[in-house]
């Protein structure tokens, strides 16, 4: 089984021709309303990759009592993610704005509302105990989910942590404390820059020397998706892999990132290596950049083994 612990949202989302400056209006033709959260991407992307598979998912969240929870909870359950852990609270759910520009790049602004009640109790015992992976990110309480990570790597399960948003963590003991209690870290090349940052590292830019200084550091898997560069990995004796990402014109690369995870934790609890699972991850975060919002286009595994065996 794999495990999410983190955030659920809707995300309101405004396609523009250019993101707006701070203090400029830019007009935008509509507004549309898409499931969002990266826990729940996350969890809707491995869900869908496992599906027929051997692997279950189960997520462990919060949402409050309103029209958007209960959306997001039926998502989540329609996608087939056990949501026997997912906690309804006394504060609204957690909502992102959202732009999106031309090129499909996009800016984004988390009201965290429900998230910040999730609690490290929220994720009973029964439901750790069977995961062979635990997957965080940083949009819940950062102390609940150091503790989820604590309890998960005490039982021999493996923590993918997506260090995403980039923690608001100053001092280098702080930091160093997250990164003792994950296993495999994932992060785009600017977060990986600023982890070293708080570390001390001198990586320059050079986001692969980031890495490479992390994973040395604390003896865990490193890796950095770099956008259409695909992603690499360092492993903690240095050795480096690299995957593709295929050529495609991205609608909107909201969510691309949680594709990426969501398949890559599907990807190590099947028992595949780094490498192989990074294609995979690749491969289904082109196909995720193709339609609008965070999970319409993250594909069900019957698509990605087929878009896999094309390549
Ligand atoms: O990673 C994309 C996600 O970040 C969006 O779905 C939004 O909800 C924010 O959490």
């Amino acid at each position: 089984m794999i495990v999410i612990f983190g955030s659920i949202n809707m995300d309101l989302v405004a396609r523009v021709q250019r993101i707006a400056r701070p203090g400029e209006t830019v007009l935008s033709r509509r507004a549309d309303s898409f499931f969002g959260g990266k826990g729940a991407n996350q969890a809707v992307a491995a869900a869908r990759s496992s599906r027929g598979g051997p692997i279950q998912v189960a997520m462990a969240g919060a949402i409050g009592n309103d029209p958007f929870g209960m959306a997001c909870l039926k998502n989540l359950e329609d996608n087939g993610v056990d949501v026997s852990a997912i906690r309804v609270v006394d504060e609204p759910t957690g909502c992102a704005f959202i732009t999106v520009d031309k090129s499909g790049e996009n800016a984004i602004t988390v009201a965290s509302g429900a998230n910040m009640a999730l609690r490290s109790a929220d994720l009973p015992d029964r439901l750790l105990s069977n995961a062979s992976v635990l997957v965080l990110q940083m949009e819940v309480p950062i102390a609940d989910t150091l503790e989820v990570a604590t309890r998960a790597r005490r039982a021999g399960i493996k923590v993918v942590w997506n260090f995403a948003p980039v923690p608001l963590v100053k001092e280098r003991s702080a930091m160093a404390e997250l990164l003792t209690a994950t296993d495999v870290l994932v992060v785009n090349e600017h977060e990986a820059l600023s982890i070293a940052g708080v570390l001390g590292e001198s990586a320059g830019a050079d986001f692969l020397e980031a890495g490479s200084a992390v994973s040395r550091s604390f003896g865990l898997t490193c890796i950095v998706t770099a956008g259409a560069r695909g992603a690499y990995a360092v492993a903690p004796d240095g050795a480096r892999t690299h995957a593709m990402a295929r050529p495609i014109t991205p609608v909107d690369t909201t969510g691309a990132g949680d594709t990426f995870v969501g398949v890559l934790a599907g990807g190590l609890a099947e028992g595949l290596e780094i490498g192989p699972a990074m294609e995979r991850a690749c491969a289904a975060a082109s196909l995720s950049c193709l339609t609008a919002g965070a999970q319409a286009g993250m594909p069900q595994r019957d698509a990605l083994e087929h878009y896999l065996a094309q390549a």
